[in-house]
């Protein structure tokens, strides 16, 4: 026996756990774990919404089996494909030779895709509903959030949203599975990690679904990951409005790298120049040793951001090169920019730096400062400008 959590009416979660995995997607740490969401109506028409990452499978079909034990499952309802989501589909169709399932066009061809399987199914487009009895489901396509298959499931009897991976977090569900069930400390930092290294690069998709959400009433939010929102929907909707504009919070990154500390000292006085013109919130990253997902995550945040770099074989420091092109696939908007650089017998940083500023369209911000070697007196004093500067422009976007 392992119970599911019954959310309201007859709305289950069958959601799992996932402590083993160290990297999601590969990539991203989890220093707290993921939850992979699953849900299962249980009504006239049984409705399965979404499975779970494969390795899951065993807990995943224990908590079915707690709901409706060996009654069939009528529909499975698939708002998304990735993996994380889809990976049990093939088994879930095993076990439930007759279930339906319901899908949008671009859902039955990754179907095919992955598993060479076709389906029993029911297409869906935008706005087709789906009878379970008392609840009744209307589809609503979300394309390219962040994948091109995406669609949200609305129940117009509970007014609950099945959001695919929206409004979704790291973090393992401990107990609780509503937010009024758990300490949310850990989820807000994790849903940003989420949104700006998983759906960073789709703002305007992000937009566009929000603009058509705004329309219906929900008092609940069923994510993929974490927590179901309930009391926390306004916070989260304005989260994913403010993050999908790339609007940000006063505040500054500062971001280096450096092979033996001559960088990281012109960091750390540029931050200096930061405080002493009265800016608190400020990060400082040395991009060998913080995780990219934490400082894209920060960048996400915080207005400002002031990179350095050491010349290295007439390039950028291999690591602040990467976290460029990052923020360029993202297409960040907006940042107010600062930088500088030191180099042995050939400086080429700051050079770089310009010509990514300008594909970015962001404000550079002060002047750019490049030491040669250790850093002197008038390095030092032109690094607290642009401190300064930063600090000076980023009070008047108040
Ligand atoms: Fe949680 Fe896009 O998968």
């Amino acid at each position: 026996m392992f119970p599911a959590a019954h959310l309201t009416g007859k709305v289950n979660y069958v959601g799992v756990n996932d402590r083993k995995t160290h990297l999601f997607e590969n990539m991203w740490p989890l220093p707290h774990g993921v939850s992979y969401n699953a849900y299962l109506i249980d009504d006239e028409k049984t409705a399965l919404i979404d499975t779970v990452e494969i390795g899951q499978l065993n807990h995943f079909l224990k908590k079915i089996d707690s709901v409706i034990g060996n009654k069939p499952i009528d529909y499975l309802i698939v708002n998304h494909m990735e993996p994380d989501h889809a990976g049990s589909l093939a088994q879930i169709l095993l076990r439930y030779p007759n279930i339906t399932v319901v899908g949008n066009k671009k859902t039955f061809g990754m179907i095919e895709g992955y598993f060479g399987i076709v389906p029993k199914k029911l297409e869906v487009a935008e706005g087709h509903t789906l009878n379970l009895g008392h609840h009744k489901l209307t589809f609503y396509m979300a394309p390219m959030v962040h994948w091109p298959e995406v669609m949200v499931s609305y129940d117009a009897t509970e007014k609950i949203l099945f959001s695919a991976d929206a409004f979704g977090t790291f973090g393992t569900l401990d107990g609780g599975v509503k937010d009024t069930e758990l300490d949310l400390d850990k989820y807000w930092s994790e849903m940003r990690r989420y949104y700006s290294n998983i759906v960073g690069k789709y703002g305007s998709p992000v937009q566009a679904a929000l603009k058509k959400l705004s329309a219906l009433e929900i008092n609940m939010i069923c994510s993929l990951h974490g927590p179901v929102w309930t009391q926390d929907i306004d916070k989260v909707v304005a989260l994913y409005d403010q993050w999908s504009r790339y609007e940000a919070e006063e505040g500054a990154v500062v971001v280096y790298g450096s092979m033996y500390g001559h960088t990281e000292e012109m960091a750390e006085v540029v931050a200096r120049g930061l405080s002493d013109n009265g800016i608190k919130n400020i990060v400082i990253h040395d991009v060998s040793n913080s995780h990219e997902s934490y400082i894209l995550s920060d960048i996400f945040r915080y207005k400002a951001l002031i990179t350095g770099s050491p010349t290295y074989s007439n390039e950028l420091y291999p690591g602040i090169q990467n976290l460029l092109h990052k923020l360029e696939t993202r297409g960040v908007r907006g940042r107010l920019f600062g930088y500088f650089g030191s180099y042995t017998w050939a400086g080429a940083t700051l050079r770089h730096f310009e010509s990514f500023a300008e594909r970015m369209k962001w404000e550079v911000i002060g002047s750019p400062v490049e030491e040669k070697m250790a850093l002197k007196a008038d390095a030092t004093q032109a690094l607290l400008e642009l401190g300064k500067a930063m600090a000076e422009r980023l009070k008047q976007t108040e």
